[in-house]
């Protein structure tokens, strides 16, 4: 598939819904931790470090793993009140703020709720309907049903979390080489999404170090699933939006912070 840069920039977005069983071939996967290596690191120090995960049996634990990371997130309710500040409501405030995800898509039970959820109460009525149940069992299914997880890692020789400035330098350059990723997965017909709900929950973290044998002088910090998209992109019960980007004026100033750049579009 020709695609430009800009297209593949343009058109790179996060798959919440399932992929197709195909395994990624092996050639693809090299293609993909190759562009991550061509990423920039300071002074060429590539701390970046990966895992390609094909085997069913543990995609099929760190998915359970995620899933109940995601019941647990919910049930404490933590999810909403940490998260409250980047979900918008309507297409309205979508476009207002052009930040944000918003919720379009949810099973109509639950869409009375929706504003409230943020509430103790609404969070104690969610648990009552195993809502939160459901979603971690979604989730579960949607990784497990993942061909290839991609577990990113960097060398604690270089990230040291000891505040010197070469870990800023780690986890951008990590960013940059996971950004690599991304934008291929566009060019190869592939998608792409975090599987993030485990790293809020240390034990769970802790667990799938162990499942993956992650040594000592590496620290894990982040999880993917990967596959093919379906030409037809079914969405999941519960699916957002989150395409909308600030203007110019919001993001970007001229010669200093004094002055927002004008807007063109
Ligand atoms: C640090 C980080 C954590 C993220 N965690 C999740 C996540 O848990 N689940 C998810 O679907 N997307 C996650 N995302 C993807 C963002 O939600 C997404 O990039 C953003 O909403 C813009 O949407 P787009 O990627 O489709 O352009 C994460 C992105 C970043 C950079």
């Amino acid at each position: 598939m020709t695609l430009d840069l800009l297209d593949a920039i343009n058109q790179r977005h996060t798959t919440n819904g399932y992929f197709l069983p195909d395994p990624v071939s092996l050639a693809h996967q090299h293609l993909l931790v190759k562009a991550a290596a061509r990423a920039p690191s300071h002074f060429n120090s590539q701390p970046w470090r990966f895992i390609l995960v094909d085997d069913a049996a543990i995609r099929t634990r760190i998915a359970e793993i995620g899933g109940n990371s995601m019941t647990q997130l919910m049930e404490e309710g933590r999810f909403f009140t940490r998260y409250r500040k980047y979900f918008r409501f309507s297409q309205a405030e979508m476009e207002e703020r052009r930040d944000g995800i918003y919720i379009d898509k949810l099973p109509a039970p639950l869409r009375p709720f929706i504003k409230q959820v943020f509430s103790e109460r609404a969070t104690n009525i969610l648990k009552r309907l195993g809502v939160a149940k459901m979603l971690g069992r979604d989730n579960t299914k949607l990784v497990q049903a993942s061909p290839l997880l991609l577990v990113a890692l960097l060398d604690k020789e270089e990230y040291k979390q000891d505040g010197d400035l070469s870990d800023f330098y780690c986890v951008l350059s990590l960013g940059m080489a996971i950004e690599h990723i991304w934008l291929l997965t566009t060019k190869l017909g592939m998608g792409i999404q975090f599987v993030s709900t485990p790293m809020e929950i240390p034990s769970a973290w802790a667990e799938i170090k162990q499942l993956l044998a992650v040594p000592e002088h590496l620290e894990m910090m982040a999880i993917y699933r990967l596959g093919y998209v379906p030409a037809e992109k079914a969405r999941p019960k519960i699916d957002w939006q989150s395409d909308q980007r600030k203007p110019l004026s919001r993001f970007v100033y001229r010669n200093t912070c004094n002055t927002p750049e004008k807007d063109t579009d």
